[in-house]
């Protein structure tokens, strides 16, 4: 199996950006936790962060044909960005949301996620973690 991991903007910046939220790890250590688990789970991965909207819509696009699933964590486009909802839609991969923090529990205008419109399940406040759940989901559901 073949999964896309997309991360959206800032996050890039852990370790250092609100550390109280999102944990000292960096994102350098999410890419290695990220490869490890794939590789235990016998997961084929590619791993991308681009801080800019288009670039995210590309990279869905991309999946297109090539890739089994997708696990994404669109960041701030979360709450705001039609394009990635639509391209999501477009490609109609399997695709699973994952926010490190738990946004149910943040601000109101986090409440409103488009992405997760198009994705068939969400993993939000499990830190790292999320991204694994989010695998072994989409590895669950492509097997039944
Ligand atoms: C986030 C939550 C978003 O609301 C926020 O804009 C982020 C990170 C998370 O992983 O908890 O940048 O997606």
């Amino acid at each position: 199996m073949k999964l896309l991991f997309l991360n959206g903007p800032n996050l890039n910046m852990l370790g250092i950006r609100e550390p109280d939220i999102y944990g000292r790890q960096t994102y350098a250590a999410l890419e290695n936790f990220i490869r490890d688990f794939c590789g235990q789970m016998g997961i084929d991965c590619e791993i991308y962060q681009s801080n800019h909207e288009g670039a995210l819509v590309d990279a869905i696009q991309a999946a297109y044909g090539k890739m089994d699933g997708i696990v994404i964590n669109p960041a701030a486009y979360t709450h705001t960005s039609v394009a990635i909802l639509d391209a999501l839609k477009a490609v109609s991969l399997p695709a699973v949301e994952v926010h490190l923090s738990d946004v149910s529990k943040r601000e109101d205008f986090r409440q409103v996620s488009y992405a997760g419109m198009a994705c068939v399940k969400t993993y939000a406040g499990y830190g790292f973690d999320g991204y694994r759940l989010a695998a072994e989901y989409l590895l669950e559901h492509a097997e039944h």
